[in-house]
């Protein structure tokens, strides 16, 4: 989709999210020619820098985080040239005349804010971009989490946003929306007739979703600590990954149908017992402290793993159960959601285990792709012997020209071009931290401590008994 010339702003743009995501990502879409002459990009921080500074500091962030051989240096030229820089005072009117002189005119402007800043500047930030009047019409403003750290914060960042932009006009970040398979999932969905009447109470035995990394928390213990696992990535991320397999059609693949039908999910969420959860932290190995070293607390409560079983209280869903778990230090980066499906209603084969069950696997990472799990009869003489086998797309060997692009790339195009379907609305942040409070509290309350696990492992004893209370077993992490 062709895009007018824009104005990107981004707060915060000396920061570690500018260097690490925003400034790659516009990178390369600017390589890609979605930056039509006239477009810049304008870092403002704190920071006292000159255009210069500026450029330099993004030119060694590129080297940095994009490989030599996807570029040539013309490439990354023309970028620096498309960057200036503002020095502004979030909490004083230092720098912000400037800045809205330094911002085109015209009829109606794109112009895109990125708040890449603490939660505590966004207040003051967006009240000095509205006094000195630089949201026009065509402003979008982007904001990643933490979107609040509860209900009470969700509500009045929210109230802080609304006071300065209209809803359609605020972008909500999550990074899991803009990825190729998830996207990929409501292509599988909604582009394809035959599963449709399997997605439901009647055919879907459970559903798992599997957010697993290897990396502990070493490094950034202290911001850790204070949100861990149900905050950093169950409220968000897995929640997302739950209201797309969850949700009904929308009717158009367009921001509010998709976001109304994603709210209604959350909505018909059942409140979790905390005997559907298990939170638990790493112990530590021969070569690396535990949890509680890294975050430099003996006495921390907070979680660096949940596993959560809920349910979508709905006519599709009913008796389904959810399984989630994500967790840090596990023995496999791995995110994928599983439908496992009921047993057929009545057995032919002897040779058909009683327990036998159909999987769908939607694979997310490392390995995008998608498998079904299948029992066919094997080749051959000998009777009718069953196996199961995988039905299995790679992306990578399906579309070898592989032109997958980053999540942030997608994303910030998407804000720019004003497409908010891969954007959270206000009222579905605020919904899931109903949902994630209601546990949080209820562990808040409870003496039990979270219980243990070992780096590398695939979760905590807790977990696997979480399952096999309900004669069920987790997905190999190392399956693929
Ligand atoms: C972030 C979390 O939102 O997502 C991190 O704060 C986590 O703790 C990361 O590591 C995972 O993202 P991805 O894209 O690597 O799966």
């Amino acid at each position: 989709i062709p895009v007018d010339p824009f104005d990107l702003v981004i707060f915060g743009a000396t920061g570690d999210l500018a260097r690490r995501k925003i400034l790659p990502a516009l990178f390369r879409r600017v390589m890609a020619g979605q930056a039509p002459n006239g477009s810049r990009i304008i870092g403002a921080s704190r920071s006292d820098l000159d255009n210069a500074a500026f450029q330099k500091l993004t030119k060694e962030a590129i080297h940095e985080f994009v490989p030599k051989s996807d570029y040539k240096s013309a490439d990354l030229d023309g970028f620096l040239a498309m960057l200036s820089y503002q020095t502004i005072d979030a909490f004083s009117d230092a720098g912000w005349g400037e800045l809205a002189s330094a911002l085109q005119k015209g009829a109606n402007p794109v112009r895109a804010f990125y708040l890449s800043v603490s939660p505590s500047l966004i207040t003051s930030t967006t009240q000095h971009m509205k006094a000195f009047d630089l949201i026009t019409p065509e402003t979008r403003v982007v904001v990643e989490k933490p979107l609040g750290t509860d209900l009470a914060s969700a509500k009045a960042l929210n109230e802080t946003l609304r006071d300065a932009f209209d809803e359609s006009q605020i972008y909500r970040i999550d990074h899991y929306l803009g990825k190729e398979t998830v996207q990929n999932l409501m292509a599988l969905r909604f582009a394809n007739i035959f599963l449709e009447p399997l997605w439901n109470a009647k055919y879907v035995d459970h559903v798992q979703i599997t957010v697993a990394e290897s990396v502990t928390v070493e490094g950034r213990g202290e911001y850790y600590d204070t949100s861990g696992a149900m905050r950093d990535m169950i409220q968000n991320h897995l929640m997302q990954l739950l209201c797309l397999v969850a949700m009904e059609p929308p009717a158009h693949f367009e921001a509010d149908s998709v976001r109304n039908e994603k709210l209604k999910v959350i909505h018909a969420l059942s409140p979790v017992d905390i005997r559907d959860t298990v939170r638990a932290q790493y112990r530590a190995s021969d070569k690396t402290g535990s949890y509680l070293d890294h975050v430099n607390d003996p006495h921390s409560r907070t979680e660096s793993y949940v596993a959560i079983k809920t349910e979508v209280s709905n006519w599709r869903w009913a008796g389904v159960p959810f399984y989630l778990r994500t967790g840090k230090a596990l023995k496999k980066r791995v995110s994928e959601i599983t439908l496992i499906f009921k047993q057929v209603p009545h057995s032919i084969f002897p040779d058909l285990a009683d327990d036998y069950q159909n999987k769908l696997v939607i694979r997310l990472q490392p390995e995008e792709g998608i498998t079904l799990h299948m029992t066919v009869k094997e080749p051959g003489p000998g009777g009718m012997r069953l196996t199961e086998v995988p039905l299995d797309m790679s992306f990578a060997e399906i579309i070898p020209d592989n032109v997958a692009i980053d999540a942030y790339e997608r994303l910030i195009m998407d804000a720019i071009r004003g497409n908010q379907t891969l954007f959270m609305r206000g009222d579905e942040v605020e919904a899931a931290w109903g949902w994630t409070d209601h546990i949080i509290e209820q562990w808040n309350a409870s003496s039990s401590k979270p219980v243990t696990y070992d780096q590398g492992s695939t979760g905590p004893e807790d977990a696997i008994a979480l399952m096999a209370r309900d004669n069920r077993r987790w997905q190999r992490l190392d399956a693929v």
